[in-house]
């Protein structure tokens, strides 16, 4: 695997992940056999604005049980369980974390979905799938770890159909410039590869995708940022939440993401663009 990769994966890297995933799920009273997608929302929505953000990607998406859908770095499956599970569509998750892999597996297996998704170690820069495989790609959080953009949505645009759609929510570079760190996608500056917003459009206009939708999405990221901080203070980490994906910062770096929202040091971005 490719050094910054290597970086990346250790950033992510857990440990006995499913173990104290279920341990969590259990203590706070859930069946661990049979579970729900919407048991697992406060865990397994690795972005800002947890399944709310999903939910409103979702909707710009009108998905149905045609669809094949990829979800480039899923993480845990919490994405790729919810479009499954609402939508009725096929997903695949590929992402750089083969413990996250295994642990999406596993809990999709637990919420009667292993039928409709499926995960697959890899990078996003070398999708293991042939052209035109897929009639939607969705990436949440992804392209920050990234530093070669032209090659991620061009790996992308290769798996896509003629007239597929890529639907993204994604931070970007604010003009207050570098970020605060850490935050939850970087511990420093190494593994982090923030560009403006505005340098993905031309990328993706000479990759032939056409602009169908692009909301600034900073405001209610802060809202939502604010609440989170403020539960955090006041009752701490909830025993099953997103922070168990985190490390022992978590809390700096939900502190540090509202300091950047508000800072205009990262600014957050829904869209839609088709092939
Ligand atoms: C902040 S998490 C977001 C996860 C998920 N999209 C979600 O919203 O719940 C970023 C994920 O991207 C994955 N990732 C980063 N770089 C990658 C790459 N080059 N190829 C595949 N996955 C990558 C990480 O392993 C991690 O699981």
């Amino acid at each position: 695997m490719h050094s910054q990769q290597q970086a990346v994966s250790a950033h992510y890297a857990v440990g006995d992940l499913a173990e104290r995933v279920l341990a969590a799920l259990k203590a706070a009273g859930k069946d661990v056999e049979h579970l729900t997608h919407a048991d697992l929302a406060p865990l397994d929505a690795f972005h800002i604005r947890g399944r709310d953000a999903t939910r409103e990607l979702a909707a710009l998406a009108h998905l149905d049980a045609s669809h094949a859908v990829l979800d480039v770095g899923c993480a845990i499956g919490g994405s790729a369980r919810y479009l499954a599970a609402q939508h009725g569509c096929r997903v695949t998750g590929i992402d750089l974390s083969a413990e996250f892999c295994e642990v999406a597996a596993l809990l999709s297996a637990r919420c009667g979905l292993a039928g409709q998704t499926t995960f697959r170690a890899a990078s996003a820069l070398e999708l293991p799938f042939p052209a035109a495989s897929f009639d939607v790609a969705w990436t949440e959080h992804v392209q920050m770890n990234i530093a070669d953009k032209a090659r991620f949505y061009g790996e992308i645009g290769r798996v896509l159909r003629p007239g597929g759609r890529l639907l993204f929510h994604d931070v970007f570079l604010g003009p207050a410039g570098e970020p605060h760190y850490p935050v939850p996608w970087a511990r420093d500056a190494a593994i982090s590869h923030l560009q403006p917003a505005g340098a993905v459009a031309p990328i993706l206009a000479a990759l032939g995708f056409r602009q169908r939708h692009w909301e600034d999405v900073s405001a209610r990221s802060l809202d939502w940022y604010r609440a989170r901080v403020q539960k955090l203070d006041a009752r701490g980490p909830a025993p099953v939440g997103i922070h168990l994906l985190m490390g022992a910062d978590a809390g700096q770096k939900f502190r540090n993401v509202t300091r950047n929202l508000e800072e205009a040091r990262i600014v957050v971005v829904q869209a839609v663009f088709e092939k």
